[in-house]
């Protein structure tokens, strides 16, 4: 009876997990300015999920369009394509199928917190207090404010502790919450850190002479959600009285030529400006935090999924930043670095010319701010996957963005 009755509530809360039976996504390769409206115009009637890029209104011609179609709508969107002309594959089968497989079945502790999985917000947030205070010499933490939903944001300063304020780097994953890529390696990034101090001459550098400091997940209401609810959240989980659609796109909210270009004053739209300039809580929280230690950060890093990109400013305008050549052959030497390890292949570029242009992302405002260094990384893969990485692929994609970050602060530390 008792067991009957827990099965019945297993029941009910499974119930309420969105569920993505038969669900595909589409590989749609506009080449004539007729394909690109027909993509607009089927977003218009159906409600299709843009894996990449990240709305209609940036689709152009001879880019990949990943689109995520809900069921009912996938013979009719499939049909259409072929009709007029338009390369069209099948990327993903069954998205309930790979969401399922992407995970590894292993029999272990689902609480527990492993590097090489997709750790909960909750699991996350206990690493957290765990291996910072298991290791005060290198890390300290501090709360730099909450989330729309309460959760405290952590952030960490790893680095050799000093009593004058070291120049710093800031790093950053999970401002997307479906991008767990990311998330998976802001740890990785302490663990490395933490483990090679010591005995690797660059970590041990940096780590003397700077500190590095890491927020695990940016936008935690949005990962916890995607972990309870919907695997494709994007967005935060703010609720204002003027829409019943909730959040705004966190990178698209930040005070950088906001809402101008690549973004979106629909809130139901995925990638919604906000109402205002960081009107999200949590960009509010990072921006105060890095506004505050302005004089100290040089550099700001953050970590974005999937299409293998290292990207610096501007994505708000086609205007190259004043710095364009060293930060180009910096990104450059990154990409190379990365590639060393097991061929991957990145593109570098500034945003609005090697991808398209969008208004109001963290790394322009930083820029603008006056941190020169500031990129932004879209990891693994090209698509195959795209956000439902296998777990056995972390390794080695926190291994190899390890190698462009220590390229990044490298010359950052040269040039101090
Ligand atoms: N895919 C990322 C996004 O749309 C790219 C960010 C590039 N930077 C930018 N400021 N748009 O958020
Ligand atoms: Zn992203």
């Amino acid at each position: 009876m008792k067991s009957l009755l827990f099965l019945g509530l297993v029941a009910v809360v499974l119930a309420e997990v969105k569920r993505f039976d038969g669900e595909k996504v589409f590989r749609l390769k506009p080449i004539t300015d007729d394909h690109v409206l027909l993509i607009k115009e089927l977003a218009n009637i159906v409600e299709v999920d843009f894996w990449r890029p990240e709305s209609a209104d940036l689709v152009t011609i001879d880019i990949d369009v990943d689109v995520h179609v809900p069921p009912a709508h996938t013979d009719m969107v499939y049909t259409m394509m072929q009709q007029s002309g338009m390369q069209t594959e099948v990327l993903i089968e069954d998205i309930q199928a790979q969401m399922e497989d992407h995970l590894d079945n292993r029999n272990i502790d689902p609480r527990a917190h492993s590097y090489t999985k997709y750790n909960t917000w909750d699991t996350i947030q206990a690493w957290i207090t765990s291996i910072s205070s298991s290791n005060p010499e290198l890390i300290s933490r501090q709360v730099i404010g909450s989330t729309f939903e309460g959760r405290p944001m952590n952030v960490l300063k790893v680095g050799k502790r000093s009593s004058s304020t070291k120049p710093s780097i800031f790093l950053d994953c999970g401002i997307h919450a479906r991008e767990w890529i990311s998330t998976a390696f802001c740890q990785w990034f302490v663990k490395e850190a933490l483990s090679t101090y010591g005995t690797d001459s660059d970590m041990t550098g940096l780590l003397n002479q700077m500190d590095v400091y890491v927020l695990p997940v940016f936008n935690i209401d949005g990962y916890d959600y995607t972990h309870k609810k919907d695997r494709m959240w994007r967005k935060t989980r703010s609720k204002t009285s003027s829409s019943s659609c909730i959040g705004a796109d966190p990178n698209r909210n930040w005070n950088a030529g906001w809402c101008t270009a690549g973004a979106s004053s629909n809130p139901c739209s995925d990638t919604f400006c906000g109402y205002s300039p960081e009107s999200e809580i949590e960009v509010k929280n990072v921006a105060d935090f890095i506004r505050r230690n302005k004089s100290s950060i040089k550099a700001y890093l953050t970590i974005h999924s999937y299409s293998q990109l290292l990207l610096f400013p501007y994505s708000y305008t086609f205007a190259l930043a004043q710095h364009h050549n060293e930060l180009m052959a910096v990104a450059e030497g990154a990409s190379n670095a990365l590639r060393s390890l097991y061929g991957t292949k990145y593109t570098s570029g500034p945003g609005a010319a090697t991808i398209y242009p969008a208004a109001g992302g963290s790394d322009d405002w930083a820029y603008d701010l006056g941190v020169k260094y500031s990129y932004t990384f879209e990891l693994r893969d090209t698509g195959r996957y795209g956000f439902l990485l296998p777990e056995t692929q972390i390794k080695p994609t926190c291994e190899e963005t390890m190698l462009a970050v220590k390229y990044i602060t490298s010359h950052v530390q040269k040039n101090l």
